[in-house]
């Protein structure tokens, strides 16, 4: 395979996007898009612009909600990711409904699928990674859609239908997962 070095800002090789829903402090709902993202066990990790409003409200209030859009709701997830909360209030603003969580305080999204309720544990700010702050937060629980579980209460994997979104700095865009 010939391959040719390139010098992009970034390469987003293919990440799925979320909402993070939460509180902020004056106890008003709001939400955010995001790609940068992994998780390993009860652990996840989110990775933030760090001059934006959702990053600043959830290191003060700490509990949010990740939640999984399907295709659906692509509209939502680019108002969500246009727009800051710093300006407006995205759930009042969307076709989004935040619903409290049983397990944190944060709202969860009712037309996400899934929504994984989080804690934040630490904050990660480096000056050689400027303008970027990453965060580490402890999973409490989790919600899934009825229809997306079998009888033995497991996910069904083929329901999955999420936006992956891929971007090299100049060209972005969202490939699509087909459900069953
Ligand atoms: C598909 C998509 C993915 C995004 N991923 C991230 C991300 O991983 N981290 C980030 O800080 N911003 C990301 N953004 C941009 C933010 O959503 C955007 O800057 C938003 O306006 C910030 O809102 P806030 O100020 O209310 O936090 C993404 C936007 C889109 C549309």
């Amino acid at each position: 395979m010939e391959k040719i070095n390139v010098n992009y800002p970034k390469m987003y090789y293919g990440f799925p996007v979320i909402l993070i829903s939460f509180y902020d402090k004056n106890g008003g709902p709001n939400v955010t898009t995001l790609s940068s993202s992994y998780t390993l066990k009860d652990m996840v990790v989110l990775g933030f612009s760090s001059k934006g409003y959702a990053i600043n409200q959830i290191k003060e209030v700490k509990d949010f909600v990740i939640n999984i859009p399907d295709a659906s709701l692509v509209k939502d997830v680019n108002f969500c990711g246009r727009n800051s909360g710093f300006e407006v209030n995205k759930f009042e603003s969307s076709n989004l409904t935040p619903v409290k969580s049983k397990v944190v305080n944060a709202p969860i999204i009712d037309e996400c699928p899934i929504a994984i309720e989080c804690t934040l544990t630490d904050v990660i700010e480096r000056d050689y990674y400027d303008g970027v702050t990453n965060i580490l937060a402890n999973i409490k629980g989790r919600a899934i859609a009825k229809d997306y579980l079998d009888e033995e209460g497991q996910l069904k994997l083929m329901k999955i239908d999420n936006l992956i979104y891929i971007a090299d700095g100049v060209n972005r865009g969202y490939r699509y997962m087909k459900s069953e």
